[in-house]
């Protein structure tokens, strides 16, 4: 794992046992604060306020004393976990640490959450994308850290549950930030293999041949262009008792979007490899809630491909046929997220699930609307978006719900197949591309994400290193739990 911190460099104590400083179930008195050095002119002098996310090394102490602000506004878990991603970022360069931040929010959180928040915050904060790099240098040090809870806490559950988290995510972050030469869809499918073994999930795997037999014409067409197989990789998590229902996820996994032939061009291009970044997150939280054992069925669908622009590639005009029979004039080779989407969508609605949500890196469209901190969510079924978005605000992951206007179905509308690929007007692409999956999930209770912006972020902030943010796995993770 590319933690530089993992789950076993972490230790849990109770406040009852513990010997350090001030480890009492309760803020710290002022008189406390003026013997740890914490004098109105240290903090006219630091500009320590106490704010959320704000640190400060504390003056005068026999080993260096960190202080954490928490903020004035109600703590959440998501506060927690940057909170603790402050922490690290200010004591990452120490040996060791003990911090008592999990108990100072464990009476506005419970011990459990808050001490899953710590742990989780400090694990995203330490990854960093390093596999490739041929020299390691200015690594952190921090390789022992012992965090103070109430007495009684079941700290390995917690512990099992924060690893299996935070592994999703980075697992997840590792996928995106791999550049498309040393991620093809069968390495993909490789990836996809590991987490099953490791979490006991059911995994198939359909290679060309399997596509082309099962009618898959959308993932056969994207894939024409490319020296590389495609695949089609479905995990599945099964209840051992009575399941309570199904959810089915579906991810966009583009390994990397040259465009075909509509080739894009260097600005556009030179990021394609986060062109699978909705696999990438439904991959990540499968192994994450394997972890969690649900009483649910869980099904989670990438449809993986490059696309190229290879001299038997789908040309402009080109018709393909999709998985649930529908046909698709291709007029734009670089629209293929929604090609490949269609076959995915139509497999999961066979099935009749309770519930699919789709993600996906699909328009540039959507970045131009909601910039790179929201992603789209549409959907064809008033409950089921009010559930994902109940999901992804406990998730913290921003969403902004878009429409399906069905007075712009039109613009799909093509002269010599049922639908075509892009639509006619200049306006509104990301609402266009929502109403193309449309046409491939019936009446199945079905939710969209274009995380095309929040699959990255441009500055490190909080528990979200620069590069690939793992956006998405939280909100999946969140609608298995509250299901
Ligand atoms: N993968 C891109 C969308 C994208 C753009 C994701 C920028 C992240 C950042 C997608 O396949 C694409 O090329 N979409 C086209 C659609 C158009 C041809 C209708 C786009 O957005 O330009
Ligand atoms: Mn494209
Ligand atoms: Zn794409």
């Amino acid at each position: 794992m590319p933690n530089q911190l993992t789950i076993s460099s972490i230790n849990v104590v109770f406040s009852a046992d513990d010997n350090t400083t001030a480890a009492k179930d309760r803020p710290v008195t002022p008189n406390e604060l003026e013997t740890l050095g914490v004098t109105n002119d240290f903090l006219a002098a630091s500009g320590f306020e106490g704010n959320i996310n704000q640190t400060a090394l504390l003056p005068e102490q026999d080993a260096v004393v960190i202080a954490v602000g928490l903020g004035n506004e109600e703590m959440t878990a998501a506060a927690g976990r940057s909170s603790a991603a402050a922490l690290w970022h200010a004591s990452k360069h120490l040996d060791s640490l003990t911090s008592l931040l999990p108990l100072a929010i464990a009476s506005e959180l419970g011990a459990e959450v808050a001490l899953q928040a710590v742990v989780e915050g400090m694990l995203l904060a330490s990854y960093s994308y390093d596999e490739l790099k041929g020299t390691r240098e200015n690594n952190p040090n921090l390789q022992q850290v012992t965090l103070v809870v109430p007495d009684g806490v079941d700290s390995t559950t917690v512990l099992q549950k924060a690893e299996a988290v935070a592994d999703g995510i980075a697992l997840s972050r590792d996928l995106v930030n791999r550049p498309g030469g040393s991620l093809s869809a069968i390495q993909l499918a490789d990836e996809a293999m590991a987490v099953a073994d490791k979490r006991d999930l059911e995994i198939e795997v359909w290679d060309r041949e399997r596509l082309v037999d099962e009618q898959c014409g959308g993932i056969i067409g994207v894939n024409a262009g490319s020296l590389e197989e495609p695949r089609l990789i479905r995990l599945t998590w099964r209840p051992k008792g009575e399941s309570r229902g199904t959810l089915h996820f579906v991810g966009k996994g583009i390994t990397f979007d040259t465009g075909g032939l509509n080739l894009k061009t260097f600005e556009g291009m030179k990021e394609m490899k986060i062109d699978m970044g909705g696999a990438a997150a439904v991959i990540g939280a499968m192994g994450a809630i394997a972890a969690y054992a649900p009483d649910l069925t869980v099904i989670g669908t990438c449809c993986c491909t490059d696309n190229q622009p290879g001299p038997t590639a789908t040309k402009p005009g080109d018709v393909l046929n999709i998985r649930n029979g529908k046909t698709v004039e291709v007029l734009n080779t670089d629209a293929e997220g929604r090609l490949v989407l269609a076959d995915g969508l139509s497999l999961a609605a066979e099935d009749q699930p309770d519930l699919i949500v789709d993600l996906a890196t699909l328009t540039g469209a959507c970045l131009v609307a909601l910039g790179q901190r929201y992603a789209g969510l549409m959907g064809n079924n008033e409950d089921a978006i009010s559930k994902v978005q109940i999901a992804a605000n406990k998730a913290n992951e921003r969403m902004w719900h878009l429409p399906l206007p069905s007075e712009y179905r039109k613009q799909l509308d093509s002269e010599i197949a049922d639908l075509q690929n892009i639509g006619s007007g200049r306006f509104g692409g990301t609402l266009v591309a929502g109403l193309f999956l449309q046409e491939f999930v019936d009446e199945t209770p079905w939710v969209h994400l274009d995380i095309a912006g929040p699959v990255t972020t441009d500055e490190t902030e909080g528990e979200f290193p620069k590069g690939a943010t793992g956006f998405g796995v939280r909100t999946l993770i969140e609608i298995v739990n509250n299901w």
